[in-house]
């Protein structure tokens, strides 16, 4: 009993001796010769245990907690990732009750990045979103999104890199780089698995850890290794049985302890249901927290969609801590991952005080390469493109889609530019002062208001079309009908637009059809009808030069597919293990998504991953492997000549597969492991070389939970798509 006594009087003694100590000390107004682990551990030291449980959620929308006493901001949030998104929140640019917009650039969407494969490219979009960012007073962007698309009907497709770990991991490591060069806090998100929109809060995906491993891992993992990202968002939805908020598995055993995470977590918004599950599984930062957490939370449609918030507010925390279900160490450690990176990101050092330009003609340019970079030429017969606005007198624009601007899908990605030009402003444009560009909506965007009966729209398009020279039909989807919070109904295009592509291209023998979609549309009914079709994804606000710029040939189309394009849904491997039922979804498709399982069961896509287009032509070859045998952890070093064969100048993305030899576990047919774009002056060649370690040889053993390089005889396959290989080389693994 005494023993007790004495043990309380001590315990109480150090409680008032850290508080005095943490009221006493100066306000650590922060040192930056000291390194980050000393400034961190010197903050943790002074902060009291009702500061400390604080800072596990939000003060509001898209603010961490600050604590002014210690000179601890804020870390102020902007969504993204393709540009900063406006926001409501409760600094005071940011003042939920102020009617003026934040207007930024609009850039390409992930998946339209994705298809322009340059990393290059992506890192100067990231850059220059980072710098807007800092010019609106903010210091986090929540992107980027590495998401697989695993279906063509997730309403978020658009946001992420396509179907290929590989691919996608590329993009985001470049994207992470660049924004973390800048001095902002990117949030590559959601960990993990968020493929499907339906019941985003609620879905239990069964996947098996292979399959994670290889395919909706890799690009968290690179984030991680490669670019030491800072902040990791967890996904909405469940994986194996437990919410990703709250997923040991997933945020300590794999991100911390496997991969060597050192940054936070945060939630995504409205994601996480429970207090220590969720601290306990190693969540670091509750999002959004305060008053408007609260008032949102209470909103029935909140309820109703299954978010979970409210549950590491400082009260909560410190309950859990005083009952013993969560140890102080626990709330130590997500707090010092949190002022670790606000340290590194130097947010005490050089705030971001705002006030900067954005929108700035760099970044406008940025905008306008990327989405140039980004079309995908996927059908050109006859040489009908590019048009000759020498030549062309009349030029009909047409569609749903060619008056408006679509800069991208809808959701927390939607930025609002100040300006955004359409695809009938960029022809004419193009087409010059001498052409006639005619405009006809020829059918209404489903959903939106139509002007007039559909068949009035269509026949005025018709008449139009048999007038003019060329038709460009522009057609896709709108914001309203892919975006966040659900899924597309099906893959045709919206009502209506494969009519009205029929009627033009029988009016019309020059129609070439622009599609602007984050994801594969059907195309059987009409792709035979006309003879040129360009895939423009949503292109951000420059888009319609853009479209332009490649109809007109000021740039030769270099984008190439990041998705495989089906002929129709069904052929999608994932086809028939979608949405789910009953809350639950197995991903019985295994590794075999996108080209892995077309390749797999023998399917003819309509155009395959990697497939695109140019205006001029490229020659493979002398495709050179060495050494021709490696052992252990040796590298392959492959190198393959490229030829501009053609009279223009061009770029041309060179894919690298690899082939494995038959191993115990099956494997996919060819996986991609390497690519370069490289431009060239007609007749010029270059070479292009890619390493190939042992990771790239191997498959992840879901026994040893790890990866093994089974030996044998691998094929190189270097091609201008994955069904289009043009040279092809070997080597041999001993051991
Ligand atoms: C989205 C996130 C986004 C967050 C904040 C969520 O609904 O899933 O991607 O960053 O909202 O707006």
């Amino acid at each position: 009993m005494r023993v007790a006594v004495l043990f309380l009087v001590l315990a109480a003694a150090a409680v008032v001796a850290v508080r005095l100590r943490a009221q006493q000390a100066p306000a650590p107004k922060t040192n930056p010769a000291l390194n980050v682990e000393q400034r961190v551990n010197d903050m943790l030291a002074r902060m009291t245990p009702e500061e400390k449980a604080s800072m596990l959620s939000g003060s509001g929308w898209m603010e961490s907690q600050p604590i002014p006493r210690l000179d601890i901001p804020a870390i102020k949030m902007a969504d993204g990732p393709m540009g900063v998104r406006n926001w409501r929140g409760s600094s005071a640019v940011t003042n939920a009750a102020s009617t003026v917009p934040v207007t930024a650039t609009a850039f390409p969407a992930g998946i339209a990045m994705a298809a322009s494969w340059d990393a290059a490219l992506v890192a100067r979009e990231a850059r220059a979103i980072a710098q807007e960012v800092k010019a609106l007073g903010r210091d986090m962007i929540l992107g980027p999104t590495v998401n697989i698309n695993r279906v063509p009907l997730w309403g978020r497709n658009f946001e992420g890199y396509g179907e290929d770990p590989y691919l996608a991991a590329r993009m985001g490591v470049a994207y992470i780089k660049a924004v973390q060069a800048e001095g902002v806090i990117p949030s590559v998100k959601h960990f993990t698995a968020n493929n499907e929109e339906y019941e985003r809060h609620r879905i239990d995906e069964k996947i098996d850890e292979r399959t994670l491993n290889e395919i909706y891992f890799p690009a968290f993992k690179a984030a991680v290794q490669e670019a030491g990202v800072w902040a990791v968002m967890s996904a909405y939805n469940k994986v194996n049985g437990q919410w990703c908020a709250e997923n040991p598995y997933l945020l300590t055993t794999t991100l911390r302890k496997r991969w060597g995470f050192r940054g936070f977590v945060i939630s995504d918004w409205g994601g996480t249901y429970s207090t220590e599950g969720s601290i306990n599984a190693g969540m670091d930062l509750e999002m959004p927290g305060g008053e408007p957490m609260r008032i949102w939370l209470a909103k029935p449609e909140t309820q109703r969609d299954g978010n979970g918030a409210g549950w590491l507010t400082a009260d909560k925390v410190m309950a859990a801590v005083a009952a013993g279900r969560v140890k102080q160490a626990f709330v130590d450690d997500a707090v010092r991952r949190v002022l670790r990176v606000m340290f590194a990101a130097g947010l005490f050092d050089h705030p971001h005080a705002g006030g900067g330009d954005v929108d700035t003609p760099e970044q406008r340019q940025v905008a306008r390469a990327a989405a140039g970079e980004s079309i995908v030429l996927l059908k050109n017969s006859g040489g009908v493109l590019p048009l000759s606005a020498a030549k062309l007198h009349t030029i009909a624009v047409i569609g749903p889609n060619a008056a408006v601007a679509r800069t991208g899908g809808g959701g927390s990605s939607l930025v609002r530019p100040k300006y955004a030009i359409t695809a009938l402003d960029g022809i004419k444009e193009a087409a010059g002062p001498h052409a006639e560009a005619g405009y006809a909506m020829g059918a209404v965007m489903e959903g939106e208001d139509a002007p007039k009966p559909p068949q009035e729209l269509r026949d005025e398009a018709v008449a139009l079309a048999r007038r003019s020279y060329a038709a460009v039909v522009v057609v896709g989807y709108s914001p309203k009908l892919e975006g966040e919070g659900f899924d597309r109904k099906s893959m045709d295009l919206p009502a209506g637009q494969d009519e009205l592509i029929e009627a033009v291209a029988g009016a019309n023998r020059n129609t070439i059809v622009v599609v602007e979609a984050g994801a594969p549309v059907t195309m059987t009914r009409w792709i035979g009808q006309v003879p040129a079709v360009l895939y423009a994804w949503y292109g951000g606000q420059e888009a319609g030069h853009a479209i332009a710029d490649v109809l007109f040939g000021a740039v030769n189309p270099s984008g190439k597919l990041p998705v495989t394009m089906p002929k129709r849904l069904q052929d999608s491997p994932a086809y028939g293990h979608y949405p789910g039922e009953n809350r639950h979804v197995e991903y019985a498709e295994g590794i075999y998504v996108g080209y892995r399982g077309f390749d797999k069961h023998g399917v003819e896509p309509l155009f395959p991953f990697g497939y695109g287009l140019s205006y001029t032509t490229f020659e493979y070859s002398r495709l050179q492997v060495s050494p021709r045998r490696v052992a252990g952890g040796e590298t392959v070093d492959v190198r393959v000549s490229v030829r501009n064969s053609g009279s223009r100048a061009g770029a041309e993305v060179v894919q690298l597969y690899l082939q494995p030899p038959p191993s115990p576990v099956d494997r996919p047919v060819k996986e991609l492991k390497g690519f370069g774009r490289v431009m060239l002056q007609p007749g010029e060649s270059k070479t292009v070389s890619f390493a190939l370690n042992r990771l790239a040889m191997s498959y992840y053993d879901a026994k040893a939970h790890g990866w093994i390089a089974h030996p044998g005889r691998f094929t190189v396959l270097a091609g201008a798509s994955s069904r289009d290989i043009r040279a092809k080389g070997e080597f041999e693994l001993i051991r």
